[in-house]
């Protein structure tokens, strides 16, 4: 049987992740480097200060709130964050990562219910978004686990290092009271 975790916590990042920070992204680059466009062999320290300072950035814009997905011993499991809608008609979106020695238990899932908890505090938001590569199947499955409604496909909504390619749409709309 799989190990679950029992319970993650989704905090901001410090300076103090970032050597943690560099080791997770290094040791997870099998499951990163197909995906995610940021990740590449030898990623370095100042790339990962300068990542969370980005994201101090934009969490005091309102633009986004990143987070660090951590343990009960406040490890580092990976990343997490919501991206809030800026213009009329778009909606705000979710991404997230995760070590790749502590995938597959439940980790993602976890962190993208809190993250839902968290954004549908905003009154003004309705909808959340997941986009997800089509062949990015562990994705598109949390964002499936997690009650997301695949809405389309759709070209180019997702670039990666080879080019556009076909990307699955999931949504998740305000809980009914
Ligand atoms: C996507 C990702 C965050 C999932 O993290 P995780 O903590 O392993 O996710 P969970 O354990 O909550 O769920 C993963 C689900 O995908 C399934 N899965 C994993 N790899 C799979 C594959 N290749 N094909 C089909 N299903 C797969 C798992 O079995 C699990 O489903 P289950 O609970 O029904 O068995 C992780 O794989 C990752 O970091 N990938 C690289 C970055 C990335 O793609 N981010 C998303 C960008 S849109």
């Amino acid at each position: 049987m799989t190990a679950h975790f029992a319970s993650i916590t989704l905090r901001p990042f410090t300076l103090e992740d970032i050597s943690a920070f560099t080791a997770a992204v290094n040791n997870s680059l099998d499951t990163l480097l197909p995906w995610m466009v940021w990740a590449h062999e030898n990623y370095e320290e100042k790339e990962a200060a300068s990542w969370i300072n980005f994201t101090h950035l934009q969490r005091a814009t309102g633009e986004a709130h990143e987070f660090a997905i951590v343990d009960e011993q406040d490890r580092l499991l990976g990343g997490a964050g919501i991206r809030f809608s800026r213009f009329r008609g778009d909606f705000s979106a979710m991404g997230y990562w995760v070590r790749s020695d502590v995938q597959g238990k439940g980790i993602a899932s976890q962190a993208v219910n809190q993250l839902l908890k968290f954004g549908f505090e905003r009154p003004a938001i309705k909808t959340i978004e997941i986009l997800a590569a089509e062949a990015n199947t562990a994705s598109r499955r949390v964002a499936e686990k997690c009650g997301g409604r695949f809405v389309d496909y759709r070209y180019g909504l997702i670039i990666l290092d080879s080019g556009p390619v076909n990307t699955a749409i999931y949504h998740f709309h305000r809980p009914q009271k």
